[in-house]
């Protein structure tokens, strides 16, 4: 997506080991046009799957999550993440490391905004080692709901996760897809 690559070019920052610094219009302040934009580019890749539900994980995911809902008219759930293992009844839960944080959140859906004929939509801001999809999968799994697949506002692809959900068979659709970050510059892939 263009527009998402001129935003990347003009505010991203690359820090120490890897990470892309989006804070100007994903993951601190955000760009409401630019989110919309996302939005209408997941709601086109994914038409006509019989998507019922699109999930995410908070926090960041639940912008370009709830824009991807409004362009296709459908409900956003956004997994809590818990620090506390108190299990809960009513709630499907995963475990989710993450290997930048060097943190494990306990992700959960309540039941109560699950139903068994859902096809869901799964959206992220980032996608990098790829856990927080694995965490809704797990919890898609546990659910019995099926998945259409995962739109990704923002591709690592020298990361493993875009690789390992494609070779589970799971639908990835990325909006940018970043080759390296190496020498504080980032690369996009080439198609
Ligand atoms: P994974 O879900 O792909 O496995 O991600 P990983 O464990 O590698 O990263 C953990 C957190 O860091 C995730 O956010 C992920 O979105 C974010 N992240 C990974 N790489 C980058 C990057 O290059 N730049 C930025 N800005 N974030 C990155 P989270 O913990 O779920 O936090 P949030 O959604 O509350 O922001
Ligand atoms: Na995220
Ligand atoms: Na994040």
């Amino acid at each position: 997506m263009k527009e998402l690559e001129e935003k990347i070019k003009e505010y991203g920052t690359v820090l120490p080991g890897n990470i892309l610094k989006v804070d100007a219009f994903l993951n601190h302040q955000v760009d409401p046009q630019l989110m919309l934009h996302i939005g209408q580019e997941f709601a086109k890749l994914f038409a006509n799957e019989g998507i019922t539900k699109i999930w995410t994980v908070e926090s960041s995911g639940i912008a370009p999550a709830v824009m991807t809902g409004l362009e296709m008219n459908l409900p956003v759930i956004f997994a809590r993440k818990h620090k506390s293992l108190t299990l809960n009844q009513n709630m499907y839960t995963a475990d989710v490391y993450s290997y930048t944080k060097k943190t494990t959140n306990r992700i959960s859906v309540s039941k109560k905004y699950v139903d068994a004929n859902d096809k869901i939509l799964m959206i992220d801001d980032f996608l990098a080692n790829g856990q927080a999809v694995e965490g809704l999968l797990e919890i898609a799994d546990q659910a019995g709901v099926q998945v259409a697949g995962a739109g990704i506002v923002i591709e690592k692809s020298f990361q493993p996760g875009a690789g390992e959900l494609k070779e589970r068979g799971i639908r990835v659709e990325s909006l940018a897809r970043i080759q390296s970050l190496s020498d504080n510059k980032v690369e996009f892939v080439k198609d």
